[in-house]
């Protein structure tokens, strides 16, 4: 099963009408109507209000607002509601509350707050889905259910102890192939009995936090089971949902890079992936867009659905500051343009109180339909309605891909050493960036997706490698195509446990190098790199590079970049091996963005791969192609500048029908969209 196969891109969002009085929502639905809002997410944290009590139920509020979307015709995504338990159920039974880290048990607060272990909240929580899905499976106008929401977080109680322990006992079967993973002969830690097994907190393996573990393996695998202890939860409503609704699709709104929760492992029990996009603070656009790309690849590339974004500013952070106007449409057709179905919000009406009181939403504590926030987004709805159909279902022709991996990222942050400074989501972004300047196509993927059909797969702190994925890189080199890879890849095994043979690992025949000695250095230091173009040294560029410098000894590889600093200077920074008919391409230091760009350039123009505008930093260019073949040109201006570029096929814009033809200028404004749709 696949996305919920709807007439248009949907529009519209959480909305949470039991917050308010009835004459309030026949107010909400004129406003709708004006927005062009089609599509509406209730019941998101309705728990306590359908549930009220262990043994009564009261559908009255949820039905009445189901029916109401529905006699407006609005499509409904319908959340199960236990992302946040009701109080009865902390008081009745207190294992539902979570231990945290520091071993405190929780009582009743909050939301996202239930011990995934708990059987009392798993029986409940899936009796609850399974409630919704009996009641409202019949309902054409739910196109979707929601399970939870934003699941995250850990629990530190004897219930997730116990099974905690059982997952073990599933993966090792034996305690000898246990303390063998977990190199338990170290700091005599020999395991002699299930029971002496506790997670790792900071009351036993910790210290300065969840990151500063005594033993790696230990910590790797209680994040791999909280992991998968959460999605136990989410498969347990899905299933409880599918008895009653066997083709209503099932998704539950992700959060992109997030590192608690391995999306991956999560993916294949999703119907569809659906994500909320709040970047941080000043993050450059690629920061979003690889989020999007990451999304997108959960599901082999099939498209997603934007499920919350805010219309104009959060609430939580210390400052919340307005998306400028314009940038509310922008981002909207940017998640479009890498893959989503559906533009969803975060929230249709704000909340009058609690501390989402000052949270943006599409219609604000007045009610108004001429704020310049709802002005953007009925505009924005009103293209919607223009684009329809046409990318609906449409698919990224990328020859590029991007291994992303949640046990890498775990097992380098949880290191000790080389360094903390180096973070697995700045080092990804870097080269992420690179080929999103680049205006190229790229998917984001897991390390074990099929690679046979990309020319270039980038590997940015690849720390772990499992299975048989260094044969599969080189499978790519040896047919013609290019792996990158970086500093601190090939390290350790699945267990977290050094490779016994040089760095970087199974990747040393693909990358020709070998590493005996690293550097890693406060964020002050720079040791300059010199890259040359070609053999002749001509048109070098010097860049900088910080904080991990591993020193290189070529086994085969050419020199493409050398250090120009400190005793290791003239040493190898940057390499190339030939491998079969492509190449292994290694970066052994932390080179700053321009070093990053000039680097993935290399790659790219080896292959022919033609950056489309290359010289317009502020533009983003990605193509859809529709199930009947039309493609789909989408042109976004990030910039405070106008831009006029020219178009390199003939065609229109969906949103102006404008005609374009090849050189001919296409211009930009600052926030402008085009989406060009190519004569076939
Ligand atoms: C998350 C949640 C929503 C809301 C928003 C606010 O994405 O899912 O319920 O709290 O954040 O930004
Ligand atoms: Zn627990």
């Amino acid at each position: 099963m696949s996305l919920p196969s709807t007439r248009k891109t949907l529009f519209g969002g959480d909305y949470n009408p039991e917050q308010w009085p009835e004459e309030v929502r026949a107010q909400d639905y004129k406003l709708f109507d004006a927005a062009r809002i089609d599509t509406v997410t209730l019941g998101v944290f309705a728990w306590a209000q359908t549930q009220p009590a262990p043994d009564v139920l009261d559908f009255s509020v949820l039905d009445r607002i189901v029916e109401q979307a529905t006699a407006q015709g609005r499509s409904i995504c319908l959340a199960t509601g236990t992302g946040a338990q009701p109080p009865w159920l902390a008081r009745r039974f207190p294992e539902v509350t979570r231990t945290d880290f520091e071993g405190r048990r929780h009582r009743y607060g909050q939301r996202h707050n239930s011990c995934p272990s708990s059987p009392v909240f798993r029986r409940f929580s899936a009796e609850m889905a399974g409630r919704i899905a009996e009641r409202y499976a019949d309902n054409p106008a739910v196109i979707a259910w929601h399970i939870g929401n934003e699941y995250g977080g850990a629990c530190y109680c004897e219930l997730c102890a116990a099974g905690f322990r059982d997952w073990l006992r599933a993966r090792y079967v034996t305690l000898d192939a246990l303390n063998s993973a977990w190199y338990t002969t170290f700091w005599s830690h020999t395991f002699h009995d299930w029971d002496e097994i506790e997670p790792p907190s900071a009351l036993t393996e910790h210290w300065r936090g969840p990151d500063h573990t005594a033993f790696q393996g230990i910590t790797l695998d209680y994040l791999r089971f909280m992991s998968d202890a959460m999605l136990a939860d989410f498969l347990d409503e899905k299933a409880a949902i599918r008895r009653h609704s066997p083709d209503t699709p099932v998704t539950t709104n992700f959060m992109g890079m997030y590192r608690p929760i391995d999306y991956h492992r999560w993916a294949p029990h999703l119907d569809f992936a659906s994500w909320d996009n709040y970047p941080p603070e000043g993050a450059h656009p690629a920061w979003s867009a690889l989020a999007h790309d990451l999304m997108r690849g959960l599901k082999g590339g099939e498209p997603f659905w934007l499920m919350e974004q805010t219309p104009s500013t959060t609430a939580c952070r210390d400052f919340n500051p307005l998306k400028r106007p314009g940038v509310m449409g922008l981002w909207s057709w940017q998640a479009i343009a890498h893959g989503a179905d559906a533009a969803l919000f975060f929230q249709m009406r704000a909340s009058r109180g609690a501390c989402e009181k000052y949270h943006g939403a599409v219609i604000g504590h007045s009610g108004r339909d001429d704020t310049r926030v709802f002005q953007e987004v009925a505009r924005l709805g009103a293209e919607l309605e223009q684009l329809g159909s046409a990318a609906l279902g449409a698919r990224t022709p990328a020859r590029v891909a991007l291994l992303f991996d949640w046990d890498s990222w775990w097992a380098l942050e949880i290191s000790d050493g080389p360094s903390r400074l180096v973070r697995y989501q700045q080092v990804v972004l870097g080269y992420y960036r690179a080929l999103w300047e680049a205006g190229v196509d790229v998917d984001v993927v897991p390390v074990t997706a099929d690679l046979t059909g990309y020319q270039v797969v980038v590997a940015p702190a690849l720390h772990m490698l499992k299975d048989d994925l260094a044969q599969r890189l080189e499978a790519v080199a040896r047919r013609g195509g290019s792996v990158l890879a970086t500093y601190l890849s090939g390290r350790v095994d699945e267990n977290d446990n050094a490779f016994l043979m040089d760095v970087p690992g199974p990747l040393g025949p693909l990358m020709g190098v070998r590493i005996d000695e690293w550097d890693a250095r406060g964020p002050e230091f720079v040791n300059r790199v010199r890259l040359r173009a070609g053999a002749d040294d001509a048109n070098p560029l010097t860049v900088e590079s910080r904080l991990l410098f591993e020193l290189v000894i070529p086994q085969g590889a050419e020199t493409v970049g050398v250090y120009q600093d400190d005793f290791y200077a003239d040493t190898p920074a940057v390499t190339r091996n030939a491998f079969g008919a492509g190449h292994g391409w290694y970066v052994a230091a932390g080179l700053d963005q321009a070093g990053v760009d000039w680097v993935v350039r290399q790659v790219l123009a080896a292959h022919d791969i033609a950056s489309r505008h290359p010289d317009l930093p502020a533009l983003e260019t990605t193509l859809r192609v529709a199930p009947d073949g039309t493609r789909l040109l989408f042109l976004l201006n990030h910039g405070d500048d106008p831009i006029e570029v020219p178009a390199t096929t003939a065609g229109v814009d969906l949103l102006t029908a404008d005609r374009f033809e090849p050189g001919r200028p296409i211009t930009l404004a600052p926030c402008g969209v085009r989406v060009l749709r190519e004569d076939g």
